[in-house]
């Protein structure tokens, strides 16, 4: 079923547990973590950055492929696609191809614009049914080449944020998309938990899920995260599973090089990781 994410996050901060956020490139992708969503009975949001989405020739295509596979794979549980990290104009496209979520990243504008610009789309987004995710202070990292610096958000501009009518809110807590430096300082629970108490039951999201420790998940889910993002970490393990089978020259057996076979170490791989998340996350069951 394809779906806004708004009341499944409702329901995963009150459950305190989190929906995992996986970003897709293409069919296997889209494919391997569907069957996952539904073998686990687990809510799911699939993300696609602005990047992705012109790599799969647009986001009508997108939207065409993940609609008509819920219906041949028979998928039941919620599914919402969702824009990852959106510019203005890009949001408008989404709500155009039929996308049931969108992500406004007004986080390098000054507080001011980004706050005009996430009201305008709070309206138009919720007036078409889809939910709305905004963010303050920006994920450090770079992603399809959104680069930001990794500031944390200041809890009292999250809030006027979130008092816009928003669904979920992202926050800079020293969170870096890809995979952390050697010496990262670890996740800001002081913020989070200062983020938390101002906007109360705004769900929160928490972007650069690759490679954080299980500890600080669980933790970063009791402070009020209800939305984890994973994208960096599906890319590994399907590059590490591809690169195992052409490396034993599995695609020079047979008819190992038939894209079917080719691709499947990879796609079983992706499933794997998705399991793996969304049961630290809670969200198995849940659907
Ligand atoms: P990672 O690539 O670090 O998993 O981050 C994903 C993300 O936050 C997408 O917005």
């Amino acid at each position: 079923m394809l779906v806004s994410a708004t009341e499944m996050l409702k329901k995963a901060k009150a459950g305190h547990y989190a929906v995992g956020q996986f970003n897709i490139n293409n069919l296997e992708w889209t494919k391997s973590i569907l069957a996952t969503a539904q073998e686990l009975n687990s809510p799911v949001i699939l993300g696609v950055s602005e990047g992705a989405g012109k790599y799969m020739t647009g986001f009508k295509t997108v939207t065409e492929m993940v609609k008509a596979m819920i219906e041949e794979m028979n998928i039941t549980v919620p599914v919402a696609l969702h824009l990852d990290h959106g510019t203005y104009e890009g949001c408008y496209k989404c709500i155009k191809a039929g996308f049931s979520s969108i992500m406004f990243d007004g986080s390098h504008y000054p507080i001011e614009e980004n706050v005009a610009k996430t009201k305008e789309l709070v309206s138009i987004a919720h007036a078409m049914g889809l939910s709305i995710e905004a963010e303050v202070g920006s994920i450090g990292g770079e992603e399809d080449g959104v680069v930001g610096a990794g500031e944390c958000a200041d809890p009292d501009e999250c809030k006027m944020i979130a008092d816009l009518g928003i669904d979920f809110l992202a926050a800079g807590i020293g969170n870096i998309h890809g995979k952390y430096p050697e010496n990262w300082k670890g996740l800001s629970f002081e913020t989070l938990a200062a983020i938390q108490e101002k906007t109360g039951e705004m769900p929160l999201v928490l972007h650069g899920g690759t490679g954080i420790p299980a500890d600080m998940i669980k933790k970063a889910i009791d402070l009020g995260v209800a939305k984890i993002n994973v994208n960096t970490e599906c890319q590994l393990s399907f590059a590490a599973a591809t690169r195992e089978y052409i490396e034993a020259g599995k695609d020079q057996q047979g008819k190992g090089f038939d894209p079917r076979k080719l691709l499947a170490p990879g796609a079983a791989a992706i499933k794997e990781t998705v399991k793996e998340k969304m049961e630290l996350f809670g969200s198995v069951g849940k659907a």
